[in-house]
Parts: C-alpha cells; sequence; structure tokens
C-alpha cells in the first residue's frame, strides 16, 4: 500500500491504486452479516466458485469528491443502492439493504480519507461496491454463498488536458446487449464481452465504440461505458430505455437539468445512426460516473465520418457539464438534493 502522502494526486490516471480499507460482508446460511471494515488485501476463494466459472457478480461505479470547503461529497449514492439491487435480483443474488449499503460506503470513504485528491486537483476517490458468488457450485445455479466487498482507489480527473472531444466508431460488427438479456444491470458479464470492441476501435484511432440495437443494427445503444446525447431539431435526445441500456444515474441528472436548468425539451426516444449524419443533429455527448460529460467530437460509419463544431465541445455539452460539476463541487446550489456529505 502506498503511503497518501507519496501520491501525486496532480497526475494521477486512472490506473488501480490500493488504498488503506475495504468494507467486506458476507451472506451464509440465508442471510447477511453486518458488514466490516478491514485492511485492503486479498481473500481466499474456491475455484468451484460461482462467479469464476459462471460469472454470478454485479458491481458499482461512484466517486467521493473533496470539495474546497473541506467537506467530502458523494452524487446520489442511493441510486447506486438501488441499480445494485436490481442488478442483484436479475442474478439471483441477495439484495443488500440500501441503508447498509449507503453506511458502508461511508464508512470505507471515510476510513480512507487521505487518499481522496485535493480540490484543486481535479481528481475523486473511486468507489467499487462488488457482490458476487463465491460459494462454490458445479452446476449452472446460482451459488449459496455471496460476498460484498467496498473498495476504494484515487483517480485523477477525466480531462486532464482541459474538456476535449472523443472520436467513436459505430460498430455493426458487434453489440452489446440483446432484449431479454441483462445489458440494463452491472452484471460483470457485460463488461468482458466489450474488451475485445474497444481494443479494436483503438487500433484504428476510435477512443470507443458506440454501440447500435442488436435487432436492427439501427437505433443507437450507448458508448463503451457512458449514455448517448443528442441535440437533434434543438431537443435533447437520448436512447429510451429498452432494458438494453444501463440507466445511468448521471443519465437522469442530465435530463433534469437540461429540461429545469436549461428550458430545453427532452425526448428519451429510438435514434437512428443516421440521424447523426443529419445537419439538425448539432451537437453528441455522454455521461456516466467515469466519462461525466464526455463531448463527442466525431462519429465515424463505414468510411463516412461526421464532425461536430470543428471538433469542439458544443455550447449546451458545455453548459451541462458546467452546471452538473457546479453541482458535484459544491460550487452551484443543488436544488435537486442529489449532492450527499460523508
Ligand atoms: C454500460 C454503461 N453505460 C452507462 C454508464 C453510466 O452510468 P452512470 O451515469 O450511472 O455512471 C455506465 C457506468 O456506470 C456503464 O457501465
Amino acid at each position: 500500500m502506498i503511503n497518501p502522502k507519496d501520491i501525486d494526486f496532480y497526475s494521477l490516471g486512472f490506473e488501480f491504486i490500493e488504498t488503506r480499507s475495504m468494507f467486506v460482508s458476507n451472506f451464509k446460511n440465508g442471510s447477511w452479516d453486518e458488514g466490516k471494515l478491514m485492511p485492503f488485501g486479498k481473500f481466499e476463494i474456491s475455484p468451484a466458485a460461482c462467479v469464476l466459472n459462471y460469472g454470478q457478480g454485479i458491481f458499482e461505479g461512484m466517486k467521493a469528491l473533496r470539495a474546497k470547503n473541506g467537506e467530502i461529497t458523494l452524487f446520489r449514492p442511493e441510486e447506486n443502492g438501488k441499480r445494485f439491487n436490481k442488478s442483484a435480483k436479475r442474478m439471483l443474488m441477495p439484495e443488500y439493504d440500501l441503508d447498509k449499503f449507503i453506511k458502508g460506503i461511508k464508512i470505507v470513504v471515510k476510513a480512507n480519507e487521505d487518499y481522496i485528491p485535493p480540490h484543486d486537483s481535479g481528481g475523486a476517490l473511486y468507489i467499487r461496491p462488488m457482490l458476487f458468488g463465491n460459494g462454490p457450485m458445479l452446476g449452472v445455479a446460482p451459488a449459496k454463498e455471496f460476498k460484498l466487498i467496498i473498495f476504494t482507489a484515487p483517480v485523477g480527473p477525466y480531462f486532464p488536458e482541459g474538456f476535449k472531444g472523443i472520436d467513436l466508431e459505430i460498430s455493426k460488427t458487434y453489440t452489446r446487449a440483446a432484449p431479454g438479456g441483462t445489458g440494463s444491470t452491472k452484471t460483470i458479464c457485460n463488461y468482458a464481452g466489450t474488451m475485445l470492441p474497444a481494443k479494436e476501435a483503438k487500433s484504428r484511432g476510435f477512443a470507443q465504440i458506440l454501440y447500435l440495437d442488436a435487432i436492427n443494427l439501427e437505433f443507437i445503444e450507448e458508448v463503451g461505458a457512458a449514455n448517448f446525447f443528442g441535440i437533434i431539431n434543438g431537443k435533447l435526445a437520448t436512447p429510451r430505455k429498452t432494458g438494453t441500456i444501463l440507466e445511468g444515474i448521471t443519465r437522469e441528472a442530465v435530463l433534469e437539468l437540461a429540461s429545469k436548468n436549461l428550458g430545453l425539451e427532452v425526448e428519451e426516444r429510438d435514434i437512428s445512426y443516421r440521424e447523426l449524419f443529419e445537419e439538425s443533429c448539432s451537437e453528441v455527448f455522454c455521461s456516466g460516473t467515469a466519462a461525466v460529460i464526455t463531448p463527442i467530437a466525431s462519429v465515424s460509419f463505414d468510411g463516412k465520418q461526421r464532425i461536430f463544431n470543428n471538433k469542439k465541445p458544443g455550447t449546451i455539452t458545455t453548459k451541462l457539464y458546467e452546471i452538473l460539476t457546479g453541482i458535484q463541487r459544491l460550487e452551484i446550489e443543488d436544488k435537486f438534493g442529489w449532492m450527499v456529505l460523508v
């Protein structure tokens, strides 16, 4: 473990850096224990564990920030807790009490407080709650024993070189999720399959893939690990919840900010990828805990490229970014009650 005093918080990226403590809770004989703080470290697991053989595991991603006034903040943690339980239910895993979840998050953040990057570094303490079937299982069936772990890692700002757009490639080779599957849950199974498409896209100079729906290969779903938005005919449009996209907590916040703060008309609908190549689509961006609000500079498909706004972040994208990060940094009044102090 690195001593936090030896970390250069001003040059962090998104690499894993071990912190002091993790929160661990075990499910055995039909119930969860109280959970406790432990030193971060390895643990034993059976080679027959359900998670290792059949991928019975879920996770969440959150951030704790250090505000200018020294407070430690979380963004809508109860929403992560609810989504955690929605994912658990879909994967036939025991749910975790919402209050206990938030308490666990606060305990682990407090215990690793000195790993939170300073306010002016733009970094955050990334929080990773996870839950998996560690009980042995030979046939395909849910485990009987489960483990919940919450660990943390300091990370740098998403835009170390300033607020800049990314180049995306629309894929008709790969899809991320199919109707009836697990796309709207944060199960680990959804992520391993996106590594090869992402690697291939990167080798062609793109930051990520823009996924289309699995049936028609026509409607936009989402970017690797972020939700998609476009300003089309002056309205803010985002793919509707079809059960195949991850229903992002930042996505919900962006919809509220766009309609309530910017007075924009918002639409949750099917968006054909073809619309991105038309003049009526003036800006595109994506949103997520890691991505915050990331402008999309261009989208490419089949040898064609649409460049947005000379690759500069659009006006609405920039406004939404400023309001969202202002609220998260306690610099703009939080009228929505989103921020929770640790
Ligand atoms: C597939 C996927 N889509 C979208 C998101 C954005 O969700 P949120 O805003 O809750 O971070 C994430 C990240 O959690 C994700 O993994």
